[in-house]
């Protein structure tokens, strides 16, 4: 088969760098792709936004599948416009990837279907929201914008002040455009955070191996959240007993709510878990697979990918049995100094192979070119550096050695990822 991904970053590299095991796969192809993924897959320069761009790509390559990986190009409807062309295409279509498209959506489904979430009110004007939030006076208390924000939708505001100012920014100065005509005012909850991504193609639901996500950009969890700094897998707070709860009131509910208003969800659904204080709540839906998680989840996987992108389209999702391997896995991001907010690109990658890997882990490239013969930073997130073992402090030592071989100025990472998961399994 010749297979299209779409999108660039350390996750593109894994499902590409998981695809590339398949013998069911002829060629390759990515775009925009980066320096790492080039070595794994033939690159393009068409933009992951670009509809039409993307299905004229199909066409030229003859893709027999395409991946949508990214959240834009799901919300903007690419999975749809592939299938009217006559493409396969792997990802949910415009009226589903909704569920992470709209936070006033998601909310409101939770609400409706009794799946468990931070109790929330919704304003369509900056002016109601304040005073919402001024008789309120409960803080922290989030504010989210509706729409799409580069993942920096979310504002924890410790105090009135803050909290006036982000519904200011996103509502009255449109730091998000659109995706800030409505505002989601949320209670704040505390505990620790499940992400977990499940295959579904509607009708059954195949939860991968849970990960833990790392999304401030500095150790013990100060600074700026992130798109994700490092992840482990398995999660150790998801037992068995908290599998099962969140099969039974959170997944199964949710395709099957999706299915009822006549959105029926097929891809990857990704829920963002918290272990509250009062039980199990959703943080947030995403319509994608997650990035770092991804990067951990994917190498455990032992069925081939292929087959389950085949059978989430083809909705015979039941007929497979998907395996994974007993073992941990641990991603080390390490990012351009200054991320997330202003850093410096271009700067060559040193301790790395003619095929931007390293001995004994998986490097996936996030953010990387490949220039005049080598690699070169290009983006926040550099490197995912990932490491499967049998035990989590395996698989963190590896990953962490890899790391110290490898250099680019101003590189920054976290040095304390996993260290809450082995705190748990300890
Ligand atoms: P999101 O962009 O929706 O992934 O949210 C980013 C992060 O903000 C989440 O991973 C949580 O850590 C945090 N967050 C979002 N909503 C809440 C909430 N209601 N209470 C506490 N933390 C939250
Ligand atoms: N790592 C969080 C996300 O993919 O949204």
């Amino acid at each position: 088969m010749n297979i299209l991904v779409v999108g660039g970053g350390g996750r593109e590299h894994a499902i590409i760098m998981k695809l590339a095991e398949s013998k069911r796969v002829s060629n390759l192809y990515c775009t925009p792709g980066n320096g790492g993924i080039s070595k794994f897959a033939e690159c393009f320069d068409v933009k992951a936004t670009d509809i039409n761009g993307v299905v004229e790509l199909a066409k030229k390559v003859s893709a027999d599948m395409v991946v949508v990986a990214p959240d834009d190009p799901l919300v903007m409807g690419m999975v749809d416009a592939l299938n009217e062309a006559g493409f396969k295409a792997f990802g949910p279509d415009k009226a589903a990837a909704i569920i992470e498209g709209s936070k006033v959506f998601s909310k409101n489904l939770m609400k409706k279907y009794n799946i468990p979430t931070a109790g929330y009110e919704v304003f369509d004007n900056s002016k109601s929201a304040i005073e919402y939030i001024k008789n309120s006076n409960k803080y922290p208390t989030v504010v989210k914008a509706d729409g799409l924000a580069l993942g920096k939708g979310v504002i924890i505001a410790q105090n009135f002040e803050e909290a006036e100012s982000a519904v200011n920014s996103i509502m009255e100065d449109k730091i998000f455009g659109k995706s800030g005509l409505n505002v989601v005012v949320e209670e704040f909850l505390t505990g620790p955070e499940v992400s977990v991504l499940c295959f579904t193609d509607g009708k059954t639901i195949k939860p991968m191996i849970s990960s833990m996500d790392h999304k401030r950009a500095m150790d013990n969890d100060e600074g700026l959240n992130t798109g994700g700094m490092g992840t482990v897998s398995p999660n150790p707070y998801y037992t068995k007993e908290i599998a099962d709860a969140c099969m039974k009131n959170i997944f199964r509910p949710t395709v099957d709510a999706m299915v009822k208003e006549n959105r029926k969800f097929k891809g990857c659904l990704y829920f963002g878990l918290m272990l509250t204080p009062e039980g199990l709540k959703v943080i947030e839906y995403n319509c994608r697979f997650g990035d770092p998680e991804t990067q951990v989840v994917l190498p455990l996987l032992k069925t081939d990918l292929v087959d389950i992108f085949e059978a989430v389209i083809n909705e015979n999702l039941d007929q497979i049995d998907i395996q994974w391997d007993n073992c941990a896995c641990a991603c080390v991001v390490m990012a351009s100094g200054g991320y997330p907010v202003k850093y410096q690109s271009g700067y060559q990658i040193e301790g790395l192979d003619s095929r931007g890997q390293a001995d004994g882990c998986k490097i996936y490239h996030a953010g990387t070119k490949f220039e005049d013969g080598r690699f070169v930073t290009a983006g926040g997130r550099v490197l995912g550096v990932t490491s499967t073992a049998p035990t989590l402090q395996e698989a963190l030592d590896k990953s962490y050695n890899a790391v110290s071989d490898i250099h680019f100025k101003n590189a920054h990472y976290r040095k304390d990822i996993g260290k809450r998961a082995l705190s748990v399994l300890k």
